[in-house]
């Protein structure tokens, strides 16, 4: 099993790999919506606001995350992630915690301050994530479950507060993800 940084040149892995998970997990719908998401996303990575990690098997994908910056005016860094996938047959095994964990460290070499995502608090629990109150940091759009707000520090210190509205990338710009 290898991590690594992936780069635009693996856009059409990417989307056919978070179609099938997503076909799989929540129907064909959120499959299509999801492999856009992320063929969209893999069309503009530049390792800065738009970050993405893979697992490979055999130089197989079989698992990608990606991380987004949110931009404050505050010079504060601030990354949500989303979307996660690890493919079917591979789930249950460790492998999504592991990626998961290798890309958060990722940020923490990158001097990231904080981490957030918005998903099943009963999964990311797993990987230090923790109830995120808007009060602290907002989401960037209305969120139809704001008990999936979740984030984790980086640093060691408490999550600091943030009076101040972010701004995402261009591709979460759409209340259907919210
Ligand atoms: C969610 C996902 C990335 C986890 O990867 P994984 O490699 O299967 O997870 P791991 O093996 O590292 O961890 C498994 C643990 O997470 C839990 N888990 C897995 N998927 C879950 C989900 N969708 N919701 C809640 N818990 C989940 C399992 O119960 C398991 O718990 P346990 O270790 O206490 O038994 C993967 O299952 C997946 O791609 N699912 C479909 C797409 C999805 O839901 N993505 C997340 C939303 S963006």
């Amino acid at each position: 099993m290898i991590h690594r940084i992936l780069d635009k040149s693996k856009q059409k892995e990417l989307e056919s790999l978070f179609t099938s998970v997503f076909t799989s997990s929540e129907g064909e719908k959120e499959g299509i919506l999801i492999g856009k998401l992320s063929s969209q996303l893999a069309s503009n990575i530049d390792n800065n606001e738009i970050i993405c990690f893979g697992v490979y098997e055999n130089e197989t994908l079989i698992g990608s995350i990606f991380f987004t910056r949110l931009i404050f005016s505050t010079p504060i860094q601030v990354y949500m992630l989303a979307p996660v996938a690890v493919s079917a047959e591979h789930q249950g095994k460790g492998i999504g915690q592991a990626l998961i964990n290798y890309g958060l460290n990722e940020l923490k070499k990158r001097s990231v301050n904080v981490a957030v995502t918005y998903g099943d608090p009963s999964f990311y629990s797993k990987i230090g994530f923790q109830a995120l109150s808007e009060n602290l940091i907002q989401a960037p759009l209305k969120l139809s479950m704001p008990f999936g707000w979740l984030g984790q520090s980086l640093t060691g210190e408490p999550i600091p507060t943030i009076n101040e509205h972010p701004v995402c990338v261009k591709e979460f710009n759409d209340p259907v993800y919210w």
